[in-house]
């Protein structure tokens, strides 16, 4: 990363929306094999364009209908409904046609709990377990239409609830285990649930977590929930309301190994899936079923180039989020994928696992988050070096803008120069990936996702919703329907106009910030909120983090604008720094820190103040929480802190701000 616009050292107020700071020259373009090989060859983005709509019809008829669609799309701004008159069961796309088709034998799930206990599920297996647990939901009353909570850990039976349910109909709503018992509860209600499937517990960080006292007490609030059904997974102790729980396995396992399925409207829900909102009360994301599977098994196929007969899939999400649901389980299943499930965290028993479990299995492809690879990074090399990870032969990234050195490291480091990696951008409510590379094709730039999919019309525009040319920033729009587009805000029809289509008329707004390089590449800034204004200067947090994980000694970093009397807003950093690299320390590491970020971008981003932390507050799902950074920069209290992975986070870092030194 280098080279600095003239225009950014003035202090001149700035037009731009987002100021395009820094700039990145290095492109990684696939190999000969691979591109041979790929599932999506360049001719995809023409048939896209030329096609237009029919080009979904394309990717719906790769999937089972019962019934064909009378009507590819209606579309009245912002309600859209795809394959209007189809009739589809999601369990039949994922399971019944693979064993139908005489692939029951083929593993769907190699299965790794934290302890090292391991399961091997076949698709037939999984057939007969989703089935049992289907005439399990019928027989304690669950029908089509009704919602079903799902609290679990990170174990099969998870994905055999979520199926289950989608086989009679019934709409998930998936609560990430982490969540207390008043997240639960308000998901609970918000859905109207009436039945919750947990678990005891599960494994994490080396000991047994506990669920279901957590369902326990957020069911003393006001609910419609009548069953509790609760698998066994850790044996430890709970609380037990024998009129109201009954456990997993004396339900489902006496029952009947097959069940008939039932075809629903293309456009009946499929699931909600909550998006905490960094303030507001959390939005019930509601997904239909013809379009989202469509979408998923298409991006699927094309963005990790599966061949299921030979490929081992590792998808690092839980199921509490929408990588789970998207990526986890419906897109690979649809696919016939073999997959690798893992309960546990990254460091347990020791730094190495998930590289081991790579190993183990032979994984091909892997799908991940950023905030994990700068954690790796921050641990050091000699863990991955350890294992023998020559079988990757593809990576993935999700969640967060990928730093362009972290994005490097990823490609050496893990993937030994070879695997083309896919930086996928989309969002709970885009349901399915929307701008990415395609592996055989594009010579990715480290840190951009380049292009949007073939059927996929993204751009970024300003204020006034004209789309910027290349070389400017901006926000991120969605200007055509797409089949995995979210249906709704659950019950908040308003809230659900206001969030997402109010910004520009009749136009998706997705809430982040962007720019297009001078070859049209889209490089994701960050959410706009998040955006700086240093004297009239509009700087993305991720430009700036970006520039300072680009210095060897930084392994992740977190930018905030603090109130300044001088410029409107100072430039606040906290570091993370690198294990197993040499670099000068304190007073004397700050300054080169700052004076790198002047080089990278230039002297305007200087960040005022640089705090080294050993930790980042970030959400469960890994997202950096910049508001809390930045009540403390502002010397406020800190905010609502409750959905942070570790609470204790912002104590220590509100401590060492006050000791640290500011300069200019
Ligand atoms: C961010 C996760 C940059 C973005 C699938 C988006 C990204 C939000 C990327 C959605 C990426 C996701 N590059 N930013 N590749 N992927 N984001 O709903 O801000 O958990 O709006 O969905 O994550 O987060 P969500």
């Amino acid at each position: 990363m280098q080279a600095l616009l003239p225009l950014v050292t003035s202090l001149s107020m700035s037009s731009e929306t987002l100021d395009n700071l820094s700039s990145e020259n290095r492109t990684f373009a696939p190999s000969p094999e691979f591109a041979a090989q790929a599932n999506a060859q360049p001719s995809l983005y023409l048939e896209a364009e030329n096609e237009g709509v029919a080009f979904w019809e394309r990717q719906a008829n790769a999937l089972t209908w019962e019934r064909k669609w009378d009507r590819a799309l209606e579309w009245n701004p912002p309600f859209a409904k795809w394959f209007v008159g189809g009739k589809i069961n999601a369990t039949v796309n994922a399971l019944d046609r693979h064993v139908a088709q005489g692939h029951g034998g083929r593993i769907a799930f190699h299965f790794e709990g934290e302890p090292g206990d391991t399961r091997t599920i076949s698709y037939a297996q999984l057939l007969t377990d989703v089935c049992k647990a289907a005439n399990a939901l019928t027989e304690m009353g669950i029908v089509a239409g009704d919602r079903v909570a799902i609290y679990m850990p990170l174990i099969p039976e998870a994905a055999v609830a979520m199926l289950a349910c989608a086989r009679i109909g019934a709409i998930h709503s998936v609560v990430f285990g982490g969540f207390s018992a008043d997240a639960l509860l308000s998901r609970i209600q918000d859905a109207d649930a009436k039945l919750v499937i947990t678990a005891d517990g599960g494994f994490r960080k080396g000991g047994a977590f506990a669920l279901k006292p957590a369902v326990d007490e957020a069911l003393k609030g006001e609910t419609n929930v009548e069953k509790v059904l609760v698998v066994k997974r850790t044996a430890q102790e709970i609380p037990w309301n024998a009129e109201r729980d009954i456990w997993w396995h004396e339900i489902v396992d006496r029952q009947h190994s097959t069940h008939t399925p039932e075809f629903f409207d293309s456009e009946h829900p499929l699931f909600i899936l909550y998006t905490s909102g960094t303030t507001a009360k959390p939005k019930g994301i509601f997904h239909t079923t013809g379009g989202y599977l469509t979408q998923v098994a298409y991006t699927h196929k094309v963005v990790f180039d599966l061949k299921e007969k030979s490929d081992v899939y590792w998808c690092t999400a839980d199921v509490g989020w929408i990588t789970g649901h998207s990526y986890m389980v419906y897109g690979p299943l649809i696919n016939g994928a073999t997959q690798v499930m893992y309960e546990g965290t990254p460091d347990t028993p020791h730094k190495g696992r998930i590289f081991e479990i790579i190993e183990k299995y032979g994984v091909t492809i892997l799908y991940t988050a950023p905030t994990l690879i700068r954690t790796w990074m921050k641990w050091g090399e000699e863990f991955p070096n350890q294992f023998n990870l020559s079988t990757l032969r593809l990576l993935g990234s999700v969640g967060e803008p990928i730093n362009p050195e972290a994005w490097i490291w990823y490609r050496h480091v893990i993937g030994g120069g070879r695997c083309p990696i896919v930086d996928t951008w989309w969002q709970t409510e885009t349901g399915a990936i929307m701008i990415s590379p395609l592996p055989g094709v594009t010579a990715t730039k480290p840190g951009s996702a380049m292009r949007p999919l073939p059927g996929i019309s993204a751009k970024v525009v300003d204020d006034n919703g004209v789309p910027v040319g290349d070389g400017h920033g901006g926000y991120l729009i969605l200007d055509q329907p797409w089949p995995s587009m979210l249906r709704g805000v659950w019950g908040e029809e308003e809230r659900f106009k206001e969030t997402y289509w109010s910004r520009f008329e009749g136009i998706y707004f997705a809430g982040d910030g962007a720019k297009l390089d001078d070859d049209g590449a889209i490089w994701l800034l960050g959410r706009v909120d998040d955006v700086m204004n240093v004297s009239g200067h509009r700087i993305s947090t991720t430009e700036v983090e970006s520039a300072l994980v680009s210095h060897e000694a930084v392994a992740e970093a977190a930018v905030v604008g603090a109130a300044d009397a001088m410029t409107g807003q100072g430039i606040v950093a906290f570091v993370i720094l690198r294990g197993g690299v040499d670099h000068v320390e304190g007073e004397e590491l700050v300054k080169e820190l700052r004076n790198h970020v002047a080089k990278e971008i230039g002297a305007i981003a200087k960040p005022r103040q640089i705090m080294v932390v050993n930790e980042l507050p970030k959400t469960r799902s890994g997202k950096i929480m910049r508001r809390l950074l930045k009540d403390v920069a502002e010397n406020r209290a800190v905010g609502d802190a409750t959905t942070l992975a570790d609470p204790n986070v912002m104590k220590l870092i509100s401590e060492g701000l006050k000791s640290s030194t500011s300069e200019d």
